[in-house]
């Protein structure tokens, strides 16, 4: 393509490794390659923690070798918006946890979308996305994508025939996430995946929910997965980020021009460690959160006053089959809605003292929201109508605290006869 021009090759060596060796055993655990792949302590003085390349750019041997790297025919670092060795190493790592040949580092996960779109698609292109999406994922496609002549087509892909009747030669890519945000609707995606592959389309997958522990969508059949790192990767509510993972290929080309010239969504290197170091527990938190969910979950559907729940983990969950087919455990995230509507919400969502009110996921704090009002209040009302956002769903984050304290605060905070049961 036109833009990988400033690089000869497209199999230049930038795009190469330039860090310490992937896993002596490629059959690690999940653990144990979040944990040690790509880096090799002795290879950094012995250093346990990888090192933090904190500089905007890289010395050169010689002009010569300058020239070389920007011709592609040398490996090496040349600025921190193309590669750093600290992303580099977050880069491997993440792919190997999703399945992935390779992977790439940046600013936040709406970086990550956009850099990914702003690469595939061109003007006249269709782009089919799920009904759900999170807020400005959903803004992005409405008023960014179409600005510039790009079709978006909302199908509901919790059924893959839809997608078969509405797919055309003009879609490029097909674009989820599962579970979706806020409602926690899931797609199948080696279903939707094979009807997008026949007819040359794309399947990104937005895997900020289920996380690589609980669902690997490229081994599913997906082609490109997401990340809002700044959730369950990170897991500590103190960065924001975003990863890709997809083909070496892919990679390369959303890296240099997606990231490089879009977007210069790049990520910091200091938060590169933040991911790395959240990535090494992600295993463990992921248990507790999902343990800790079904338990919440469970309790909030026995609860008088509480209209409706969605969890994948609970038996009466529309797609409870599918949950248990895809995810390998259902998830930290709860939505809800009380009898009340959304007046009911507020006034529990005020009653808490624990739990706290904010937007986000996935880190240690156990937080709520109200999407039509925060999240997703880049919907218009009659989009959210339309998009199955119901305008009295909460939404809950199931933290790490003792789940006992969880269960205490929300019996506390819903209403009356709800509170009086309890
Ligand atoms: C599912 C999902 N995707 C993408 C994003 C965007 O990520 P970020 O806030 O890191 O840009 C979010 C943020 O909440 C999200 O929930």
């Amino acid at each position: 393509m036109a833009y990988l021009a400033i690089f000869a090759k497209t199999t230049c060596p930038i795009l190469r490794s330039t860090g310490g060796p992937d896993m002596i055993n490629p059959n690690a655990s999940f653990a144990t390659r979040a944990i040690h792949h790509g880096y090799e302590p002795m290879d950094h003085e012995g250093a346990l923690t990888p090192p933090l390349h904190l500089t905007s750019t890289f010395a050169f041997d010689s002009a010569e070798a300058g020239g070389e790297m920007f011709a592609g025919e040398r490996a090496g670092h040349i600025y921190s918006r193309i590669s750093n060795p600290t992303l580099d190493l977050l880069e491997r790592r993440i792919a190997a946890l999703e399945g992935a040949e390779a992977g790439l580092a940046l600013a936040s996960g709406m970086g990550a979308i956009t850099a990914t779109l702003w690469t595939l698609l061109s003007p006249g292109d269709e782009v089919i996305v799920d009904k759900t999406l999170y807020g400005c994922t959903f803004s992005f496609m409405q008023h960014g994508l179409a600005k510039f002549g790009i079709t978006i087509t909302h199908v509901d892909l919790t059924q893959p025939g839809a997608l078969d009747t509405a797919i055309s030669g003009k879609t490029r890519v097909v674009y989820f996430e599962t579970p979706a945000n806020p409602n926690m609707r899931l797609v199948d995606i080696a279903a939707i995946s094979a009807v997008a592959h026949a007819h040359g389309a794309v399947v990104v997958v937005d895997n900020t929910y289920a996380t690589p522990y609980l669902t690997q969508p490229i081994q599913l059949g997906a082609d490109i997965v997401v990340h809002s790192a700044t959730k369950y990767l990170g897991g500590h509510g103190d960065v924001v980020a975003g990863l890709i993972a997809g083909t070496a290929e892919q990679i390369a080309e959303i890296r240099l021009f997606g990231m490089k010239d879009m977007t210069g969504a790049v990520m910091a290197p200091f938060n590169a460690m933040l991911i790395l170091r959240g990535i090494k527990t992600l295993e463990l938190r992921m248990e507790r959160h999902c343990a800790s969910a079904q338990t919440v979950a469970e309790m909030l559907e026995a609860a008088p006053g509480v209209a409706a729940v969605h969890y994948p983990g609970l038996p009466g969950f529309a797609q409870h089959s599918l949950a248990q087919r895809q995810m390998a455990l259902p998830g930290g995230m709860i939505a809800f809605e009380l009898e009340g509507g959304i007046s009911a919400g507020r006034e529990m969502m005020n009653r808490l003292r624990l739990i706290r009110r904010a937007v986000s996921l996935g880190d240690a704090e156990t937080l709520i929201q109200h999407p039509a009002s925060m999240t997703h209040s880049t919907y218009t009302p009659e989009e959210r109508a339309a998009h199955g956002i119901s305008e009295g769903l909460v939404r809950l984050s199931v933290g790490l605290e003792g789940v006992g304290d969880i269960l205490a605060d929300l019996e506390q905070a819903l209403p009356a006869p709800a509170r009086a049961a309890a």
